[in-house]
């Protein structure tokens, strides 16, 4: 599903030039998910964003379902991310001037999906994520955990096929982070979803089916992983 080949990137600082990624390779399977770990600045973000396209690789090939994304150009990798990715950011990145309900609609209406269907997907993804009853809520006066389980509707309401989570539970306390990760697995498995999240979350790298460690540009397989 999941198709990674000697991806590299480095970051210039004046004249030296720092490889994050040099010559990674991953296969990810169809509904498979992956964890990532790996110390502070090995690059985990980095490869996320290479993944979704928000970031441009300097050598190597990132396909997914046989697309490569790393061959498009703009527009087309923005098209591309929209209609097939979902990303859950570390600290939710939500739309403060939009309603609950509003941020999880907005990939669909880029999307063209017709305002009814939306609506109806929309209160269906909110009620499943537990927060029906706040759709019309300011996300500012919502929860660290409400907002990040609002930033996991908005990631799966449009049913992309490869979700990406950068440390989704990284910026919550252990009670909303308890109740945060089995829901965000749940969803993914009822749908088949193929899920790549970066956690430092012993719990939640235990429940995917691998983990990986991003160590000197590369991903080690590190054990663990049980289900
Ligand atoms: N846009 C950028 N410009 C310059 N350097 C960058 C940029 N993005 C990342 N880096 C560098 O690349 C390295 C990897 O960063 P990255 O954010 O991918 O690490 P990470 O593994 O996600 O770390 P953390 O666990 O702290 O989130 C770091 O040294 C960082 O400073
Ligand atoms: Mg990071």
């Amino acid at each position: 599903m999941l198709t990674i080949r000697q991806l590299s990137r480095s970051f210039r600082e004046g004249e030296v030039l720092h490889p994050v990624l040099d010559g990674l390779n991953a296969d990810v399977g169809s509904g498979e998910s992956i964890a990532i770990t790996g110390r502070s600045g090995s690059g985990k973000s980095t490869l996320l964003n290479l993944i979704s396209g928000i970031d441009r690789a300097d050598a190597g090939t990132v396909a997914i379902d046989g697309r490569e994304v790393t061959a498009m150009a703009e527009p087309e990798r923005t098209l591309f991310r929209r209609a097939h990715i979902g990303f859950v950011y570390q600290f939710f990145n939500l739309i403060p001037t939009l309603d609950v309900a509003e941020n999880v609609r907005l990939v669909l209406e880029l999307n063209g999906v017709a305002a009814r269907a939306a609506r109806q997907r929309v209160a269906e993804v909110l009620a499943a994520v537990g927060l029906g009853a706040r759709a019309h809520s300011a996300v500012e006066q919502l929860s660290g955990g409400e907002q990040q389980r609002v930033a996991i509707a908005r990631a799966l309401v449009h049913e992309p096929r490869l979700l990406l989570a950068d440390e989704p539970t990284g910026n919550l306390d252990e009670e909303s982070a308890r109740a945060v990760l089995p829901l965000l697995l749940s969803l993914v498995r009822a749908r088949g979803t193929t899920l790549v999240m970066v956690t430092h979350d012993g719990a939640l790298a235990r429940a995917a089916n691998r983990t990986l460690e991003l160590r000197a540009g590369r991903l080690h397989p590190s054990g663990g992983g049980g289900t």
